[in-house]
C-alpha cells in the first residue's frame, strides 16, 4: 500500500525560488564530446575560465567572459570550478547505515548487514527520515541527478520521490523487486509487487523529475515469473528504465549459473526476460565475457562502474577499455552501501586507481564526463542534466579549487589544467563545495559548512 500523499507541500530543501535571470562567475567546466579515455590532451573539453554562466527560469541560456547587463542577479565565484552536477548512476538509499561494514564478500554482505538495514525500511516514518537524510546527501556531494534503489517496500519507493520531488531533484528509482532468496521480511510476490509497480508508475513515472525504473534486485533474487513480470512491465511502457546488478561477484556468478542453467550468462537471464534495452542500466559487469559486452552494446544498455563498492568488497576489477572498445557506455557509480562514500570525487579517484592496476590511466577528462554528461547521455538524459549547454537544467555545483593549504599549494604548482583537476579530485573534498543549485535553485549543503 502506498502511504498517502505528503507531496503537495511547497518544496521545503531549497533554499527560495531561483532569480528569473542568474548570471554566475567561475571557471566554467563542461565536456562537448567524450574525451579519449587515456590522453590528457583531447577534444570535448569545454573550458571556459571567468566566465559568466547565464541562467534563465532555471535553464542555462548560455555564457560568456564579459558581465551581464542589468537585469540579471549576479553572483561572483570568481577563482572557483563550477562544474554539472554529478549524475550518480547507481546508489542505494536504503544502505547509509552499512557503509564500511567490515569484513564480507558480497552475499556474506547482502545476509549479514545490507538485508537487516532494508527490513527497517518496512516503517513509513524510517522511510521517509532515510529519504530526507539520502537526498540531502546526495546534495551536499555534489551530487544533483542519481538512479537510486530503496528497499523492497513501496513506502520506501514512495518517500524516496516525494523528497527528491520536493527538492527538484532528477532521479530515476523503483521499489526493489525480490520474491526469493531473501529473508521473508524482504520478500514481495509477483502479483503484489506488479500491483505497487504500477501504482508507483502512475504516480509518478514522469512526474516533475522523477522516471520510474523497474528494479529487481539481480536475478537470483527474483523467480522466473518475477523477472517475466518485470519484462511485461517495461514492454507496456517503453519509457521505464530497468536497473539490477551484474556479474559483481564470482560466487555470484556461479550461483547464478546454478538457478539458471538454460542461460548462457548471466547477462543472458536478463535479455530472455525482456529486461536488457536503451534505458537499462547495470551495475559492476566485471565478469562479463566479449559475447555479453556485444549483446550489452547491441541492446544499448550502459555498465554503472562501482570502482569503490568492487575495491570494498572485493569484486575485482571492472575491464573499461574492453566496455568502450565493445561500445557499451560506461558511467560511474557510488553503489553506497557496498561502495564507501557518496563522494563522486571520492569515487572517480578509485575509477583510477582500478584502471591503474590493468595498466590504463585514465585522465581527469574522462572521470569527469563519466560522471557528468557521459552518464547523462547514457542515460537518455543529455539534454537535460550533466553540461552547460543552452537548453539544459541548471544543475550545477560551485567547488573552491582548494580549501586547504596542502591542496593550495598543490594548485598553484599544476602544470596545466588536467594536471590541476586531477590534483583538485584527489587532494580535495565536499569541503570544496561552495554553493550547490538544482534548475537553478541555491540548495542547502546540509553537513557541509563552507570552511
Ligand atoms: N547485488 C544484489 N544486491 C546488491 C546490493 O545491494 N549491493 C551490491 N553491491 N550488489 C548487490
Ligand atoms: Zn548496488
Amino acid at each position: 500500500m502506498l502511504t498517502p500523499a505528503s507531496d503537495l507541500q511547497a518544496p521545503s530543501a531549497a533554499s527560495g525560488a531561483a532569480p528569473r535571470r542568474l548570471a554566475l562567475r567561475g571557471d566554467l567546466l563542461d565536456y562537448t564530446a567524450a574525451p579519449v579515455l587515456d590522453a590528457p590532451d583531447t577534444d570535448g573539453v569545454r573550458w571556459r575560465p571567468d566566465h559568466w554562466l547565464l541562467i534563465e527560469d532555471g535553464r542555462i541560456v548560455g555564457a560568456q567572459a564579459e558581465a551581464p547587463p542589468e537585469g540579471w542577479e549576479r553572483v561572483d565565484h570568481r577563482g572557483c570550478l563550477v562544474l554539472p552536477g554529478f549524475v550518480d548512476t547507481h546508489v542505494h538509499s536504503a544502505q547509509l547505515d552499512v557503509v564500511g561494514a567490515w569484513g564480507t564478500q558480497l552475499l556474506d554482505w547482502l545476509a549479514t548487514h545490507t538485508f537487516p538495514a532494508e527490513q527497517r525500511m518496512a516503517d513509513p516514518a524510517h522511510a521517509r527520515a532515510t529519504a530526507e537524510l539520502f537526498t540531502d546527501a546526495l546534495l551536499a556531494h555534489g551530487t544533483t541527478a542519481a538512479c537510486v534503489f530503496p528497499s523492497v517496500h513501496a513506502v520506501s519507493a514512495q518517500a524516496l520521490f516525494e523528497a527528491a520531488h520536493a527538492r527538484g531533484m532528477r532521479l530515476v528509482g523503483g521499489k526493489i523487486l525480490m520474491d526469493r532468496h531473501a529473508p521473508p521480511a524482504l520478500c514481495d510476490d509477483v502479483e503484489g509487487a506488479e500491483r505497487d509497480c504500477r501504482a508507483l508508475i502512475e504516480r509518478w513515472h514522469g512526474r516533475g523529475r522523477i522516471a520510474y525504473a523497474v528494479t529487481p534486485r539481480f536475478a537470483p533474487t527474483s523467480t522466473d515469473a518475477q523477472l517475466a513480470m518485470a519484462g511485461r512491465l517495461l514492454a507496456e511502457h517503453p519509457g521505464l528504465y530497468l536497473q539490477t546488478h551484474v556479474a559483481e561477484n564470482i560466487d555470484e556468478v556461479r550461483w547464478v549459473r546454478e538457478l539458471f542453467p538454460a542461460a548462457r550468462s548471466y547477462l543472458d537471464v536478463y535479455e530472455r526476460f525482456g529486461l536488457l534495452g536503451p534505458r537499462a542500466i547495470l551495475a559492476h559487469g566485471i565478469w562479463l565475457d566479449a559475447e555479453d559486452r556485444a549483446r550489452m552494446a547491441a541492446a544499448g544498455a550502459q555498465v554503472a562502474f562501482c570502482p569503490s563498492s568492487n575495491l570494498f568488497l572485493g569484486s575485482g576489477l571492472f575491464d573499461w577499455a574492453a566496455a568502450q572498445q565493445a561500445g557499451v557506455a560506461v558511467s560511474i557509480a557510488s553503489d553506497v552501501g557496498g561502495g564507501t562514500s557518496l563522494s563522486m570525487r571520492r569515487t572517480l579517484l578509485d575509477a583510477y586507481k582500478v584502471q591503474a592496476c590493468a595498466g590504463r590511466r585514465v585522465t581527469a577528462h574522462a572521470l569527469l564526463h563519466a560522471a557528468t554528461r557521459g552518464a547523462a547521455q547514457a542515460l537518455g538524459l543529455g539534454h537535460e542534466i550533466g553540461s552547460f549547454e543552452p537548453g539544459a537544467t541548471a544543475d550545477l555545483c560551485v567547488w573552491r579549487w582548494a580549501s586547504t593549504p596542502a591542496a593550495h599549494r598543490r594548485q598553484q604548482v599544476a602544470r596545466d589544467l588536467h594536471d590541476r583537476l586531477f590534483a583538485w579530485i584527489t587532494s580535495g573534498d565536499e569541503r570544496d563545495l561552495v554553493e550547490i543549485r538544482v534548475a537553478g535553485r541555491r540548495m542547502p549543503a546540509a553537513g557541509y559548512a563552507p570552511v
